[in-house]
């Protein structure tokens, strides 16, 4: 992975933070104010961002929740995870391309901290092996999971396994993300996302003016 890891001091933006806290509709909007100032962009997302891991996404996103063990999890969400560096997000940045991500690794640590905690040692160990690459920026977005709930199941996407979890699950994952804003201050920014979708983009795009 030295190879990966040598070219990626470009652009390498992601998003993160609970369901329904408006994670999409921010990328896109930061797609377009980068765009209009110049850059090469491209959006994608997880799981997912690549032929073979939008594949895989529908096996993590659709069905049942207890239909995989937190360790099947793990090792789909790395696969998917390694197909979207090496098909999509590494030859883009190779190219000076940005790249905004809609979800990356930090929602696999947060998920399995909210769930199993225990094997958050092979979530860093399997990304320390397979990814071993960090988003340049990191926005956590960050809001009330009841409001938030509200919004994401609103959409019946049929996408909603993880939603399904309900809402203590949710409230875990978002202290989750503020925990991890604190680990990686370096590369986290915290963004108040209970506001109107403007004020919250605002306060976005304000880093890339
Ligand atoms: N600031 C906002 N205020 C009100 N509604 C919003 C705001 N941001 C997004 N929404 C709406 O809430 C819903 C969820 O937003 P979005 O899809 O961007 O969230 P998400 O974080 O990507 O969700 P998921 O984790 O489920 O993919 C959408 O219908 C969107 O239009
Ligand atoms: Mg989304």
């Amino acid at each position: 992975m030295t190879s990966v890891q040598k070219i990626t001091k470009r652009q390498f933006i992601t998003f993160e933070g609970i369901d329904g806290s408006g994670k999409s509709t921010q990328a896109k909007r930061l797609v377009a104010h980068l765009t209009s100032l110049g850059h090469d962009v491209i959006h994608t997302r997880e799981p997912g961002g690549s032929a073979g891991a939008e594949e895989i996404r529908r096996l993590l996103v659709e069905g049942d929740p207890d239909r995989w063990s937190a360790e099947t999890e793990i090792l789909l969400f790395t696969a998917a995870r390694r197909d979207h560096l090496e098909k999509t997000i590494i030859p883009a940045l190779a190219a000076g391309k940005w790249v905004v991500s809609d979800r990356f690794a930090d929602s696999t640590r947060v998920y399995q901290g909210a769930t199993r905690g225990d094997l958050r040692g092979i979530v860093d160990a399997l990304h320390a092996q397979m990814i071993g690459v960090e988003p340049d920026m990191t926005f956590i977005i960050d809001m009330d999971p009841v409001a938030a709930l509200s919004r994401g199941l609103a959409r019946k996407s049929g996408e909603d396994r993880f939603e399904d979890f309900g809402l203590d699950f949710q409230e875990r994952l978002r202290q989750g993300f503020l925990d991890l804003a604190k680990d990686y201050p370096d590369r986290c920014r915290l963004i108040d996302g209970s506001r109107g979708i403007d004020a919250v983009s605002a306060d976005i795009t304000a880093v890339f003016e």
